[in-house]
């Protein structure tokens, strides 16, 4: 028999712990570079219209399944619905959305080992080790394996510990690490010369872009991956809970968050990169677009380190720094769905779980490591344009049609008496069941046809 299920032990905990795994790369990485080639501010505002108007409901959707089940995403699926066929069609959407999870876990893990290896390279420049530093900071098979290896054992390391003493613990701790060292970076960076121009760029809108049709896709996945959402995550999370809470103002909060930190993120992000254009490093391509993410990252902003000296390295390491717990307490989420999973259905202990599954995901990294052209960006478009909306697509159904009304209430109104007189009551559950639904097919569509 599976052991008694983990509990955030405070609001404070979970708001953490929720917040991150919502705020990660997508947040700091993803989001000021898409913002910066697709009409600054223009973008925000789309983007801010859909976190709050599909994002929010389809978070809120998990986390109520969750808190109801007390249970992974199989679990909960499957006892929401009232007949045997919803019920396996439930639990096939859980499994396909802790496959998911497991996928994005494997490119995630690639990408935040380059991190972990930038941060080393900080270290091992201060203290003059220049060889080191270069192997670190070179793309080769063997660095690439080894800090994914690397990056992977931590993220097991915390899962093992469990929900308190891990996840909230360590989202407790280093969140709020987060917070500083980037208000500190945006701080050091716009006294720099040349970061008023780029806050102009991100503030500036430029309609014509941010509306143009492929690019409201690119908003919508980008606002699901963002509140890591469709494959279970934020439902298992919510599944750790209490039940004195109030559900729709904790994921508000949640959502609030998680977006506040990708706009200040935008005001690190973009006057860096004009502030690396004034001492001569080119930020354009050949035909005039701001260059493209990875390169950003990798390549721009080293070399704007760089061209600072010794600041330069301390505040490379304090970037890179921020980026790996960015995508450590993301990583943990993405890791716990699988794990919670199989202890909860298949009754193993925690430690060997976390650490057989960890292992599975090395290996898929592996294999996209050696075959990294082929691979690398396939399994990102599969994983966070066609999955997560289409099984956030499945969620809603769940929540809107499948589960019973009244038990939804009555949900709700274990952490709120008066839920039924509430806005959220009189909006949300008309909202999963027609508008959340139609949009992301209407998105999804249109996205398969251009
Ligand atoms: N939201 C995280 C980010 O912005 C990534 C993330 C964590 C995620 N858990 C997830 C993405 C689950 C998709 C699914 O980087």
């Amino acid at each position: 028999m599976a052991s008694p299920r983990g509990e955030f032990s405070s609001r404070f905990g979970f708001i953490m712990a929720a917040a991150g795994s919502a705020v990660g790369l997508g947040n700091i990485w993803g989001f000021p570079t898409q913002a910066a080639s697709n009409g600054g501010a223009a973008f925000l505002l789309v983007y801010l219209f859909l976190a709050f108007s599909l994002a929010y409901p389809v978070l809120m959707a998990e986390l109520i399944i969750g808190r109801h089940a007390h249970a992974n995403a199989v679990g909960a699926l499957r006892l929401v619905s009232p007949n045997p066929v919803l019920r396996r069609v439930g639990a096939a959407t859980g499994v396909t959305g802790l496959i998911v999870a497991s996928f994005i876990l494997s490119f995630y893990a690639i990408v935040a080992g380059w991190m972990l290896a930038y941060c080393l390279a900080a270290l091992t420049d201060l203290v003059g080790l220049t060889a080191a530093s270069l192997w670190l900071t070179e793309f080769s098979l063997g660095r690439n394996l080894a800090f994914m290896l690397l990056f992977m054992a931590l993220t097991v390391g915390i899962i093992s510990e469990g929900v308190q003493q891990g996840i909230e613990r360590w989202s407790s701790r280093l969140m709020p690490l987060l917070l500083v060292s980037l208000v500190l970076l945006v701080i050091y960076v716009l006294t720099l010369e040349g970061a008023m121009e780029g806050l102009q760029v991100y503030l500036l809108p430029d309609f014509e872009r941010a509306l143009a049709p492929g690019l409201i896709v690119k908003a919508l996945g980008a606002a699901f991956f963002s509140l890591s959402l469709g494959v279970g995550t934020m439902l298992i999370y919510g599944s750790y809970i209490s039940d004195e809470e109030n559900l729709p103002l904790l994921g508000g909060l949640v959502t609030l968050v998680d977006i506040c930190i990708a706009v200040l993120a935008g005001f690190l992000v973009l006057p860096a990169m004009y502030v690396a254009l004034h001492s001569g490093v080119e930020i354009f391509t050949a035909s005039g677009a701001l260059i493209s993410e990875d390169t950003l990252i990798f390549t721009v902003l080293p070399r704007l380190f760089d061209s600072m000296g010794l600041v330069g390295v301390v505040v490379s390491l304090a970037f890179f720094f921020l980026m790996t717990i960015a995508a450590l307490t993301s990583s943990i989420s993405m890791l716990e769905a699988p794990v919670a999973y199989t202890i909860e259905e298949h009754g193993l202990e925690r430690k060997p779980a976390a650490l057989m599954i960890g292992l599975v995901i090395a290996m898929i990294s592996t294999a996209i490591l050696l075959n990294f052209e082929a691979l690398f960006g396939l399994v990102i478009a599969v994983t966070t344009r066609y999955g997560q909306p289409l099984l956030g697509f499945m969620f809603c159904l769940y929540a809107g049609w499948v589960w019973h009304r009244d038990t939804l209430l009555q949900e709700l109104r274990k952490g709120n008496a008066g839920a039924e007189h509430g806005l959220f009551w009189k909006i949300w559950p008309s909202y999963v069941r027609f508008v959340c639904p139609c949009i992301i097919v209407l998105i999804f569509a249109q996205s398969l046809l251009s």
